[in-house]
């Protein structure tokens, strides 16, 4: 009888530690805790990838004027082409590194800005047009450049 009793105590413990454990899994009290503990975790990532969208959108803005200035009487004041070629939808500007150092030192025929841009600018007018007008060629940075020191 003794044993029979400790066999369904112990019995009703792993029951009552399985339906413990059931309801965390399911989420019921345990739910706000581990949500809680995720979004811990994940909020200093998405600190930085905010970071990075406010410092890409500020290229963006710094790049637009510099763009119109000195790129728009060859390019096209929307990026379609004229004396140079269009760069709407130009799959070279994919290449980071290449639309980096094209601005910097030029072509055949295009002239070089290193020198007349600083860096930074010369960055904010690659990105620019990376993803301007529609294109989505990703971030110029001086990492994606390859000129990181
Ligand atoms: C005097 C005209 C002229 C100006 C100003 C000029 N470009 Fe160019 N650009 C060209 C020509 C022509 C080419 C292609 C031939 C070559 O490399 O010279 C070219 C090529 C490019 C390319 C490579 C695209 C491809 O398909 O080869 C990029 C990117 C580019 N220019 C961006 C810029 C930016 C950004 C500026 C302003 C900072 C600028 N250009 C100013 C004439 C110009």
């Amino acid at each position: 009888m003794i044993g029979k009793k400790v066999l369904s105590f112990g019995l009703a413990a792993v029951l009552g530690g399985a339906l413990a454990s059931a309801t965390i899994a399911g989420g019921l009290p345990g739910a706000p805790a581990l949500t809680g503990s995720v979004f811990d975790a994940a909020a200093p990532v998405l600190r930085v990838a905010q970071a990075d969208d406010e410092m890409l959108a500020a290229m963006m803005s710094e790049g637009e004027p510099i763009y119109q200035d000195f790129c728009s009487a060859c390019h096209g004041t929307s990026g379609r082409g004229d004396v140079g070629p269009g760069l709407v939808g130009n799959g070279r500007l994919a290449d980071p590194a290449f639309v980096y150092r094209q601005i910097a030192q030029g072509g055949s025929e295009m002239p070089g800005f290193d020198g007349v841009l600083s860096e930074e600018e010369l960055l904010a007018v690659g990105h620019y047009v990376m993803n301007a007008w529609g294109n989505e060629y990703g971030p110029l940075t001086a990492e994606t450049a390859g000129i990181a020191e």
